[in-house]
């Protein structure tokens, strides 16, 4: 089995993997990163979201061929229980989730969108959170915690 080396949440890596195999499927039966959720399997949902070189894309979809040498990063390397992501803080504060299954794609995607653009207009917000769903109906109150963490970050 060929070895496929990236950077994972910020560590380097080498995973024995087959380079047809997908992203998602190596995160969490190989790697024990469980974050990343399997939803539509078709790059539709954005359950899976992981941040690849800053650009948050499905997981479900992208073969371990195509992650050689990026740098790959899942919501377990956003923070830490001790030191949360300013957008876990808010998303807990705004209550911004119900069932969870979506919420650590969200919250890549949100990242994401942070990491190129750190004061986003709400319009600039769903539009990053368009390729999410949450069955609950939490997108409003994802909306708010973004822009609250955004705006917790640009007076820190
Ligand atoms: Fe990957 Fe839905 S599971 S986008």
């Amino acid at each position: 089995m060929p070895s496929v080396q990236f950077r994972l949440n910020g560590a380097a890596i080498a995973v024995d993997a087959d380079p047809h195999q997908m992203l998602l499927d190596v995160l969490r039966s190989q790697l024990g990163i469980t974050g990343p959720h399997f939803g539509c399997g078709a790059g539709e949902c954005g359950a899976c979201h992981v941040m690849v070189d800053g650009r948050a894309m499905a997981s479900c979809d992208m073969p371990m061929w195509s992650v050689t040498d990026k740098e790959v990063v899942t919501v377990e390397g956003l923070g830490t229980v001790e030191q949360p992501h300013p957008l876990q803080r808010a998303f807990i504060t705004e209550q911004a989730m119900q069932c969870g299954y979506c919420v650590a794609g969200i919250l890549i995607s949100a990242a994401a969108l942070l990491k190129r653009n750190p004061s986003p207009t709400e319009a600039e917000v769903r539009a990053a959170l368009d390729r999410n769903l949450c069955r609950c109906g939490s997108h409003n109150r994802m909306v708010r915690a973004v822009l609250r963490a955004a705006a917790e970050v640009a007076t820190s």
